[in-house]
């Protein structure tokens, strides 16, 4: 899709000698210096920037506080994740990170194994994929992502149904005399002020939500109709989109849950960031600390697996079914609880009887 966006960095290219000023840049001169002596918005400056990945810490002529991009954070960030995963399975609900710059960041839960690999995407602001089945933590990994990062979460599902309006932000008659005004929606602000915004369930997207979300990554833009005084978003450098898309089974078997397979523009958009996710077995034993009951619930899922039933027998689930143990069910309320719906065979495929 050529968008207008696209059309407008064009045109513009021809009068800026941008490889000049990239150098320039590199070596260390100012962006709101390099960007008043070409009489260009800054904006514009740090777009070009970002996409060439050359950016030094939070970008844009306005460092953001509690940003984490710098170099140096960047390269300190393996050690200290190996660090706070090293130490191992247990109760403790909480991540810690003290960062190089002296300030420490906590997010509630368990550490999933993948935690690692989105944060080093997040700290390059590249565009994450999260793949997996429901229920395996990566709404939760995503908001963890936020938190570790000092930076505000929003998300929106993209599923069938929700509008353009939605996402790009909607008139409505909340000005004088009920006059419509438009009203910036969850995923603009995140675009324009920086945070991680999470598009959960991408691959069950119409297409025109599919349009809008491959124009905003396209470049450093993306149109915002409904908003007469600035039709246009500009991207800030702290604006990470994440996405989730469901999925049953994983790797070579792996398919979507969503109506539309996601296509190949959208796939290009989320290529080096996308990340395979599945249920992992520590922070399962920390949410299910009961032994018999986890053993029996991933005994389960293994053999709705192999057997290729396509049910959901999710983290989630675990964490539920311990805490109602504790408060006194029994493993039949439990079975009963995650069979219902089930057709009679699937039940005996996966209770082995
Ligand atoms: N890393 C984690 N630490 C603690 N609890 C978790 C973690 N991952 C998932 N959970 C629990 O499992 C539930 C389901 O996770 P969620 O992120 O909603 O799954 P998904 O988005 O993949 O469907 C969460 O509400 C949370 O209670
Ligand atoms: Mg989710």
């Amino acid at each position: 899709m050529t968008s207008v966006a696209n059309a407008a960095d064009v045109s513009q290219a021809g009068s800026v000698d941008w490889d000049a000023l990239v150098a320039r840049y590199v070596a260390g001169e100012k962006l709101s210096v390099l960007a008043r002596e070409h009489g260009l918005p800054w904006q514009r400056v740090w777009s070009v920037l970002f996409r060439r990945n050359v950016l030094r810490t939070g970008g844009g002529n306005q460092p953001i506080a509690g940003s984490k991009s710098s170099h140096r954070l960047r390269q300190q960030i393996r050690r200290i994740l190996r660090k706070e995963l090293g130490r191992g399975p247990g109760l403790r609900h909480e991540i810690q990170v003290n960062w190089p710059d002296g300030e420490t960041t906590v997010a509630a839960g368990k550490p999933h194994p993948k935690l690692e690999r989105i944060l080093q995407l997040a700290v390059a602001r590249k565009n994450v994929l999260l793949i997996g089945p429901a229920g395996c933590g990566k709404t939760f990994l995503a908001e963890q992502v936020a938190r570790l990062l000092g930076l505000p979460f929003g998300m929106a599902s993209v599923s069938g149904g929700i509008s353009e309006g939605q996402l790009t932000g909607r008139l409505l008659p909340v000005g004088d005399k009920g006059r419509f005004a438009y009203v910036i929606s969850e995923f603009v602000k995140a675009y324009e002020t920086g945070g991680v915004f999470l598009l959960d369930e991408i691959d069950a997207a119409d297409p025109n939500i599919m349009l809008v979300i491959n124009a905003a990554l396209a470049n450093g833009k993306m149109p915002v109709a409904n908003r007469a005084e600035r039709p246009y978003a500009l991207r800030h450098p702290d604006f990470i989109c994440m996405a989730a898309a469901n999925t049953f089974g994983t790797g070579a078997d792996r398919q979507y849950v969503g109506r539309n397979q996601l296509d190949e523009s959208t796939l290009d958009r989320f290529r080096i960031g996308q990340v395979e996710m599945d249920y992992d077995p520590e922070v399962e034993a920390a949410l299910c600390p009961d032994d018999e009951l986890l053993h029996r619930l991933q005994t389960y899922r293994q053999r709705a697996r192999d057997a290729r039933v396509r049910r959901v027998i999710s983290t989630r689930f675990l964490k539920d079914a311990y805490e109602m143990k504790q408060a006194g069910w029994t493993d039949e309320m439990i079975d009963e609880a995650l069979f219902c719906g089930w057709q009679r065979d699937e039940v005996s495929k996966v209770r082995g009887y």
